[in-house]
């Protein structure tokens, strides 16, 4: 492995974090760049489960060190309870394994009370409600707190103190109560102790890894369809969730990536509200629902289920960047019956092969569905492409002709070894 970034083809939860989990074996250093504690990736070790909203998923890997970039949005509060919650399972992160972006900002309390403010009111998107719209668009206003103020008390006093006014004004007006700037001030002096070890330049961590040859890993979160500008706006969440997110969100020089891997599930499913034109509200998605477990590892809520839409996917190879993918849940489709794959949309009476741009063309687009033969049995055991039932492998076959893409990894099931290893195949 060189360096790889690892991004989700979806509306996420597409499996990334099992995946970098697997592929941070070879990896000296994981690092997430984009996105804040909206994101869960859980990974499945030896039958534990473990998972994870702001560290990265190589963090089980002992001699891997792990980054959040400064694309990210960090709640302070909320990567020190998973570093303790992590030290409790026999995890100590030194100041040399875990390392926090200088420029990442941070996200504060007031951030996470406006977004539960605006999601209890009129045009709710379903967010996950951690703060993370608010921050980065206190980010693009330039008015955001970032880590290394934490390393500067008195500045740092001056911009909360700009920040909660600043806050108080819009939480007043949805109803709400200010928060405590004092109080704020307090808990970030403590947090600033425990993180301070922790902060560094990113961008010449990584530069220097590279340049001695260490293998640099990008861990993606969200999935393409809710990227900031080529997802499903509005309904998207407030960063870039594309492979060049890796670039711009660590600091890290493009010519310097060597491959990009989109995770795909073998089906959809999206948490949240927004367009959704293959989803399945009967009896099948709630049966890909309970076989696949498709509750949301941040909020808990039932995730929306439905068929595998290939306008969607093709979409996210162009502009996600993916040049190999992983399939994931293949396991899931087993017993269900027939199947079937959206392989274009019925938008007014056309017949549209491209994912449209425009919000009204894509709600009223309608799944042109083509049926597809189901496989019987568990394949969660197999251990070797080669054992899958014959309709299985052809499933995955039909996804690499319509992507042009090879599916180099087939997961069939949440553990490490239910991964089944392909060679890339000649299109
Ligand atoms: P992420 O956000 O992309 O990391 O994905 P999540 O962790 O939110 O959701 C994926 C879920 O599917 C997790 O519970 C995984 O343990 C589970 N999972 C991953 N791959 C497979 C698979 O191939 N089969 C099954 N049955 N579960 C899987
Ligand atoms: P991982 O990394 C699935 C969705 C929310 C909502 C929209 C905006 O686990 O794949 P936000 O809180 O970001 O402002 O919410 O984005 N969303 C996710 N859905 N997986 C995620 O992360 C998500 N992160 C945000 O449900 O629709
Ligand atoms: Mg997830």
């Amino acid at each position: 492995m060189a360096n790889l970034v690892v991004i989700g083809a979806q509306w996420g939860d597409e499996g990334k974090g099992k995946f970098v989990d697997l592929l941070s074996e070879e990896a000296d250093v994981v690092v997430r760049f984009g996105g804040g504690n909206n994101a869960g990736h859980t990974l499945v070790v030896q039958g534990n489960r473990l998972v994870l909203h702001l560290i990265p998923s190589g963090v089980l890997q002992p001699r891997t060190q792990v980054v959040l970039g400064d694309g990210m949005v960090v709640d302070p509060a909320c990567l020190l309870e998973e570093m303790d919650h992590l030290q409790q399972a026999g995890i100590d992160l030194g100041p040399r394994d875990l390392l926090l972006g200088s420029k990442a900002h941070l996200i504060l309390p007031h951030h996470r009370q406006l977004d539960a403010l605006r999601e209890g009111g009129p045009g709710a998107l379903g967010t996950t409600r951690r703060g993370v719209g608010p921050a980065y668009e206190d980010k693009a206003a330039r008015r955001g707190i970032r880590a290394l103020d934490l390393l500067r008390p008195e500045r740092l006093e001056r911009l909360v103190v700009a920040s909660v006014a600043q806050a108080s004004k819009r939480i007043e007006l949805l109803g709400g109560t200010p928060v405590d700037g004092g109080a704020l001030m307090e808990q970030l002096r403590q947090q600033a102790t425990r993180l301070g070890p922790h902060i560094v330049d990113v961008s010449l961590l990584l530069h220097e890894a590279a340049s001695s040859g260490r293998r640099i890993l990008f861990e993606g979160a969200q999935g393409v369809l809710l990227d900031l500008d080529h997802g499903t706006y509005p309904f998207v969440t407030s960063s870039t969730t594309l492979a060049g997110g890796a670039c711009a969100g660590a600091g890290f020089a493009p010519h310097l990536i060597d491959g990009v891997v989109g995770v795909a599930k073998a089906y959809v499913t999206r948490v949240g509200d927004g367009p959704f034109p293959s989803e399945l509200t009967g009896v099948v998605g709630e049966d890909l629902r309970r076989k696949g477990g498709e509750f949301g590892s941040t909020t808990g809520r039932p995730r929306r289920c439905g068929w595998l839409d290939l306008v969607a996917l093709r979409y996210a190879v162009r502009v996600g960047g993916i040049r190999r993918l992983a399939m994931t849940k293949l396991d899931v489709l087993g017993d269900l019956g027939a199947l079937q794959v959206c392989v274009a949309y019925d938008v007014g009476g056309r017949r549209v092969e491209h994912f449209p741009c425009d919000p009204d063309d894509l709600a009223r687009a309608q799944p042109v569905l083509e049926p597809v033969e189901g496989f019987i049995g568990d394949i969660s055991r197999a251990t070797a492409f080669g054992e899958l039932p014959r309709a299985a492998r052809e499933y995955v076959e039909r996804v690499e002709r319509e992507c042009g893409l090879p599916v180099e990894w087939v997961s069939v099931g949440p553990g490490r070894e239910q991964t089944l290893i392909r060679r890339a195949q000649s299109l």
